[in-house]
């Protein structure tokens, strides 16, 4: 949202269209909060449900009441009322009903085919998830998602986790560590349930430029080359330079100006 208001000069988008929806739908109900009229939010699984809906809600309530949630949305009054209207009679809402209500529609569908109209959204965004996503699928995803944002000041907002997930359970382990894996191996380990490309943030700047999505900011966590040395880096990994391959999280804003 602050990408959005910084780089497009407006308040909020009208349309908006969210990859990777997830279990808890946090992004979209943020985007009823500002304003958005047409929320949209893309995955290939239905993964929430009425109570997760709810239990986001609520705690969309709660930050709202201890005051945290203003620094992260500018909150329009009146559907601050809405939502918790919504809240107070729930039960007497079907989970398509309270998502009508939202504003939101739940696309189920994959993304590099979507059901949606050329040049028809304001902010294309994604939260940890293009990390787990295979570039091969990604590339098709990244080109639909040009041909719907609008061409005057459609702004894109990919925040990217490339650290290794099993080391946020696991703490014996290094966010590095899969990067010991050959590409081989690394398809022997890697699941369907939570898949991860591996991809490092010169892999994106390169996938962005392809495409000729212009990023006009990106911002990255450098990580730590001092771990990534004690990793015994598989290819492509240990040909890059270690400063490269420790940057951890990424994110990209791209703007459209055609
Ligand atoms: C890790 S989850 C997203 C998590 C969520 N953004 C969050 O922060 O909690 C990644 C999601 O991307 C979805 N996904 C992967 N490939 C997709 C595709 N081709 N089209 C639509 N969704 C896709 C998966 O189904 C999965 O739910």
């Amino acid at each position: 949202m602050i990408a959005y208001q910084k780089y497009s000069k407006k308040s909020f988008p009208q349309t908006s269209l969210e990859i990777g929806t997830g279990w808890y739908p946090v992004v979209p109900i943020a985007f009823f909060l500002a304003g958005t009229t047409k929320i949209y939010s893309v995955d290939i699984t239905f993964l929430t449900s009425k109570q997760r809906v709810k239990t986001t809600i609520e705690k969309f309530l709660e930050s709202f009441e201890n005051g945290r949630l203003k620094e992260y949305v500018a909150v329009n009054d009146e559907r601050m009322r809405a939502l918790k209207e919504l809240f107070d009679n729930y039960d007497l809402y079907t989970l398509q009903e309270v998502l009508q209500k939202l504003n939101v529609t739940y696309l189920v569908e994959d993304a590099r085919k979507l059901s949606l109209q050329n040049d028809s959204i304001d902010l294309v965004n994604s939260n940890n998830t293009f990390e787990h996503i295979y570039p091969e699928i990604l590339i098709p995803i990244l080109k639909e998602f040009k041909r719907v944002l609008k061409k005057q000041q459609g702004v894109m907002s990919h925040a990217i986790d490339m650290s290794d997930h099993f080391a946020h359970f696991d703490k014996s382990i290094s966010i590095y560590n899969f990067l010991r894996f050959s590409t081989t191996q690394w398809k022997w380990i890697d699941n369907s349930i939570q898949p991860q490309n591996r991809l490092r943030f010169s892999d994106y700047q390169k996938i962005f430029s392809d495409l000729q999505l212009p990023v006009i900011a990106q911002t990255f966590r450098p990580g730590n080359s001092i771990e990534v040395a004690q990793i015994p880096l598989a290819k492509p990994f240990s040909d890059m330079n270690p400063e490269a391959v420790a940057i951890s999280h990424c994110y990209f804003v791209v703007v459209l100006n055609e």
